[in-house]
């Protein structure tokens, strides 16, 4: 199964827990969830004013911002 997800930030969350920083993915990019691996320097060049995609390759591809209405399930 695939899903979209929108994610805004290009950076890792820094978490202190005593003396050791560890840094959390924040871009969804990252290989070694949830940890961040760099893959987040794909993102560093985006246009705030579009909206992007990328493959598992880290590739990005551009994309109409106009998704299909997504239908919310009757309960
Ligand atoms: S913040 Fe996602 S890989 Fe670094």
């Amino acid at each position: 199964m695939a899903r979209i997800v929108k994610r805004d930030r290009s950076s890792p969350y820094p978490v202190t827990v005593g003396a050791e920083t560890k840094y959390i993915c924040g871009c969804g990019l990252s290989k070694n969830q949830p940890f961040c691996d760099g893959a987040h320097k794909a993102t560093k060049d985006e246009s705030p004013a579009e909206l992007y995609w990328y493959d598992a390759a880290h590739v990005r591809h551009e994309m109409d911002d106009t998704l299909p209405a997504i239908p919310v399930p009757a309960e």
